[in-house]
C-alpha cells in the first residue's frame, strides 16, 4: 500500500491519510518537542499517520521507541519530515527560531506553532505567500473561553512563571519562608511581582508557596482580587490607569510621561523587595521598562530579579537578554526560555495545546480551514496564496504584495 493511503471501506478506493510531520526544534537551547506520543496516538486512532524526525522528542525524555509504539513513523533525517507531512508542527518555526529563518515548507503545506508573528520581515511573508503556506501563528490565539484548551502562551507563561519563583529561591541568599527557631526568627524573604498575568500569577502563587511574603502590581486593577485570592498583597500606586486596558483584557502601550510617573512610584516598592520579578507585557509591543537601574542599586546587595519580559526587551534597564549579570550587587536574569528548562511538561502542555487545535480544524480526518470561525481567522497568517496578517486586519492577496509586474 502506498504511504499516506488507506484501502477504502468494503474494498472501495484508496483514501489518502493525512500525515502531521513533527521536525526536531533547530533553536538553540530548546529542548521541547510539538507533540509526544500520547498525543500522537489519539491522532493515529483517528487515521492520521505521525512522522517523526529520529531524536526530536528526546530532548524532552521522550524515545524513539515512544513514539514508535504510538503508532508513528521515526524518520532518520528532517528533511523527509518536511518532505512528507501535509501537516507540519513546531514548537518554534519562522522568526520564532533566529538559527533558522526559512524551514524548506512544501508548496502548499500547512504549518502550526509559535512562528514569531511580529517579527516576521516582508520577504517572508512573501515567501509564505508564494509558496501558498497555511500558516497558523499560535501566538495570535485568542484568549476567548472556547480557544483555552488552545492557548499556548498561557501554558508556556504558566510553566516560565513558576520556575521564575524558583530559580530566585535558589540564588537568594536568604530562605524563602518565616523560620521560627531555637536559633532565632527569620523572616520571610519579600518578594514583589510586576505584572499579573498568567506568568505573573503563577510567580505569586509559586513564591507563596514556597513561604515567601509575596506582593504582586499591576496596571490593571481589576487583577487585584487575583492577586489577593492566592495570599499575596496587592500594590496600588498613585497613577491615572483609564484606558490601560483593551477590550480583550490586555494592556495597552502608555506615553513615556505615564510610565516616568510608574518607576517613580515603583521606586518605592522594589529597593524593599529581596526578589523582584517583572512580568510586564503588551502584546505586539516592547515591554515597558519599569525597573530603572537605580532602583536595582537600592536593593539589598544579594538580592535576585528575574525579568521574564528580557525577550521583549525587559522590564528592568540592566537587563541582558539570556544573562544572569550581578549589577551593584544585585543578580539580574533575563531568562528568554525557561519553559526549555521544565521541557517533559512544557511538551506535555504543548502537545495537548496544538491536538486540541488540530481537533478544531480537523473533519473527517481532513482539515477543514474555515476563515469565519474567529480561532481559525485569528491565528492564520497566510493561505492559499494570501498574505491575511490577521493582526493588522488586511488580507492582501501574495502578488498584489509584491507589487511589481501587474503594475
Ligand atoms: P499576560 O499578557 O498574561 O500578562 C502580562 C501582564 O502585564 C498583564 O496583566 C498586563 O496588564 C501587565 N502589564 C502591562 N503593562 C504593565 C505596566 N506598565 N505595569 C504593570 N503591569 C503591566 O502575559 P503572560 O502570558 O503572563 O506573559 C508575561 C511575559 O512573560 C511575556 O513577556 C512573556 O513573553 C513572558 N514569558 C517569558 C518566559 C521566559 O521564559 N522568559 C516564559 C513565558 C512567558
Amino acid at each position: 500500500m502506498a504511504k499516506g493511503s488507506t484501502p477504502g471501506r468494503a474494498g472501495g478506493p484508496e483514501r489518502r491519510v493525512m500525515i502531521v510531520g513533527v521536525p526536531s526544534e533547530t533553536a538553540e537551547d530548546e529542548t521541547r518537542v510539538s507533540l509526544i506520543p500520547p498525543v500522537t496516538e489519539k491522532l493515529v486512532d483517528r487515521d492520521v499517520d505521525v512522522c517523526i524526525e529520529s531524536g526530536a522528542g528526546v530532548g524532552s525524555e521522550w524515545s524513539d521507541a515512544a513514539y514508535r509504539e504510538a503508532g508513528c513513523t521515526v524518520v532518520d533525517d528532517r528533511e523527509t519530515v518536511f518532505e512528507r507531512a501535509d501537516v507540519l508542527c513546531q514548537v518554534r518555526g519562522l522568526a520564532a527560531n533566529e538559527s533558522e529563518p526559512m524551514d524548506p515548507y512544501r508548496e502548499g503545506q500547512v504549518v502550526i506553532g509559535t512562528l514569531g508573528p511580529y517579527d516576521l520581515e516582508e520577504g517572508t511573508w512573501q515567501e509564505l505567500g508564494d509558496r501558498r503556506l497555511s500558516s497558523f501563528a499560535l501566538e495570535f490565539m485568542p484568549r476567548i473561553s472556547r480557544a483555552q484548551s488552545m492557548d499556548v502562551l498561557s501554558s508556556m507563561a504558566s510553566v516560565g512563571g513558576y520556575k521564575a519563583a524558583l530559580v530566585a529561591a535558589e540564588r537568594l541568599p536568604k530562605l524563602f519562608p518565616l523560620e521560627m527557631t531555637a536559633a532565632g526568627t527569620v523572616q520571610p524573604a519579600e518578594v514583589f511581582v510586576i505584572g499579573a498575568g498568567v506568568a505573573g500569577l503563577k510567580a505569586i502563587s509559586t513564591a507563596e508557596r514556597l513561604g515567601a511574603s509575596v506582593r504582586g502590581y499591576d496596571i490593571r486593577l481589576e487583577v487585584k482580587q487575583e492577586v489577593e485570592s492566592l495570599g499575596a498583597d496587592f500594590v496600588e500606586l498613585d497613577l491615572e490607569t483609564e484606558g490601560s486596558g483593551d477590550d480583550e483584557g490586555y494592556a495597552v502601550e502608555m506615553g513615556e510621561e505615564f510610565y516616568e510617573q510608574q518607576r517613580k512610584e515603583l521606586g518605592r516598592v522594589v529597593p524593599e523587595s529581596d526578589v523582584v520579578i517583572t512580568t510586564a507585557a503588551i502584546p505586539g509591543a516592547p515591554a515597558p521598562e519599569l525597573v530603572s537601574e537605580g532602583m536595582i542599586a537600592d536593593m539589598d546587595d544579594g538580592s535576585v530579579v528575574v525579568d521574564l519580559a528580557a525577550a521583549d526587551g525587559g522590564n528592568c534597564d540592566p537587563t541582558v537578554a539570556d544573562e544572569t549579570i550581578t549589577y551593584e550587587g544585585v543578580t539580574v536574569f533575563g531568562p528568554t526560555n525557561l519553559p526549555a528548562t521544565v521541557p517533559k511538561t512544557a511538551s506535555q502542555l504543548f502537545a495537548n495545546n496544538l491536538y486540541n487545535f488540530l481537533d478544531h480544524l480537523l473533519a473527517d480526518g481532513e482539515l477543514v480551514i474555515d476563515t469565519e470561525d474567529e480561532i481559525i481567522d485569528s491565528t492564520l497568517l497566510t493561505h492559499d496564496g494570501t498574505i491575511r496578517r490577521p493582526h493588522e486586519e488586511n488580507d492582501e492577496p501574495a502578488d498584489e504584495e509584491a507589487g511589481t509586474d501587474e503594475e
